[in-house]
């Protein structure tokens, strides 16, 4: 039986994505059917956060066809100064540049991050998802995100880049602050997240000192070491607040998204569960594919803007110089063009093109081979070793345009 299509009470004109509350809605993905289907190509305007400057509205593109010419050409569309829809005042290494200076930094940490390299960190990843959840098996009950979803990417990230144990919950305090400030409870202002990314990038800068002195095996004494061609075309090892700003960016990316994913992953499985139990039935062989599901169907991080450098047509839509254009992946990843079924949730949808990772092109998501492990790893060990767990609420939704994020979600089990 086909998967039925959401919809929308909003009539086009009442749809506003450039405020955080839309996002709280229930029919988000109903607004962005009807936006397939009857303005693929829409001008938006900004609900400017207080503290910036009022923005100038940003193009929308939500079918998944016209994200990739996007993506790909960075010369039209650059990703200075933002990726997100407002310009905050601060910036986060590789993700905000463009090549060739970005790909002279990212090659300092690809290969930490391919496939065989992670593959390598499966079994410890294994064990910090198996002490996770054996810190709370006997309580019956817990908050899903904080006490379960939000400890393994963290650790995980963490211990990579060498942050000791004792720090982590005081970064995770930081980069949530820092990836949601339209949301009171992690931050509420512009102020707050400057604040939480000064903190971070201090925090590192005290890292990479200690790291330049004594080097260990992580990423960040190979960033901290590591000799780069800079703009002006000279080799040196990377300036502190440079490294600063990467070691902030491997950290938030690191964490909250993959924290998301793990959440939705859960509600996905107590609204699906015959999906559950398919997926329980062989968790090494459906690993990859649900998690590309999970991924598909969260897409935790909603979108990715880019600014066009000079006037260029996308979809037979003039676009000036200067303009915002943003690519909805969380409406490309439902597109019945390239999605069989697209409100289907299938572990075992192959393929499976989503654009949770991006549209291709430079910045696709370096983190992409880890968070498809720790989602498969926490989901396999999570319902291993406590079968019966439920949800026993509604998700509460994080206000932000450019995060799917869940906050708070409510589970119990028979305590074991
Ligand atoms: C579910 C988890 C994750 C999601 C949904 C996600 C999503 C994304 C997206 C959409 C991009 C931008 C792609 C583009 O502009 O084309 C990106 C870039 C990036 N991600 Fe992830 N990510 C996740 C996990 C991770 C993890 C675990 C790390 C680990 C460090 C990470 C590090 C990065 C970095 C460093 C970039 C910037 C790459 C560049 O600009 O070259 N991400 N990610």
């Amino acid at each position: 039986m086909t998967a039925l299509i959401p919809t929308t009470d909003l009539a086009l004109d009442e749809i506003a994505l450039g405020n955080p509350d839309t996002f709280l809605r229930d029919d988000v993905d109903g607004i962005f059917a009807k936006l397939r289907a009857e303005r693929p190509v829409g001008f938006d305007a900004e609900q400017t956060p207080p503290g910036l400057p009022p923005g100038p509205g940003f193009w929308s593109f939500v079918r998944h066809g016209d994200m990739f010419g996007i993506s790909r050409d960075y010369e039209a569309f650059t990703s200075v100064p933002a990726v997100g829809i407002f310009d905050y005042p601060v910036r986060t290494s590789i993700i905000n540049m463009d090549p060739p200076v970005h790909t002279r930094y990212r090659l300092l940490v690809n290969r930490g991050f391919t496939p065989r390299m992670i593959g390598r960190l499966e079994e410890s990843i294994g064990a910090q998802a198996r002490r996770i959840v054996e810190d709370v098996a006997e309580r019956g009950e817990a908050d899903l995100v904080t006490d379960i979803a939000a400890k393994l990417p963290g650790q995980v990230i963490a211990t990579m880049l060498g942050v000791p144990d004792e720090d982590q919950d005081m970064v995770q305090r930081h980069t949530n602050a820092f990836i949601a400030p339209s949301d009171p409870e992690y931050a509420g202002t512009v102020e707050d997240m400057v604040a939480a990314s000064d903190a971070i990038e201090d925090y590192a800068k005290h890292l990479g000192r200690a790291k330049r002195d004594h080097p260990t095996d992580d990423v960040t004494s190979a960033i901290v070491n590591a000799e780069v061609t800079g703009a002006d075309g000279n080799r040196a090892t990377i300036d502190m607040d440079e490294f600063a700003e990467f070691v902030k960016l491997l950290l938030v990316g690191g964490n909250e998204t993959t924290r998301n994913a793990i959440t939705h992953g859960v509600r996905l499985f107590s609204e699906f569960p015959d999906q559950k139990a398919r997926f329980l039935a062989d968790p090494q062989g459906l690993a990859v594919t649900t998690a590309d599901e999970i991924l598909r169907y969260a897409t935790p991080v909603t979108l990715m803007r880019r600014t066009a450098t000079r006037d260029v047509e996308v979809a037979g839509t003039p676009i000036a110089a200067g303009d915002k254009v943003v690519m909805w992946y969380r409406s490309g990843n439902f597109d019945d063009a390239v999605f069989d079924d697209p409100y289907r949730f299938d572990v075992g949808r192959d393929p499976n093109p989503h654009l949770t990772f991006g549209a291709g092109g430079p910045h696709y998501c370096l983190g992409a081979s880890l968070a498809r492990v720790e989602i498969g790893v926490m989901l396999a060990t999570l319902y291993q070793r406590l079968p019966d767990l439920e949800v026993t609420g509604p998700p509460v939704r994080m206000r932000a345009v450019s995060s799917h994020g869940v906050k708070h979600l409510p589970v119990r089990w028979t305590p074991a």
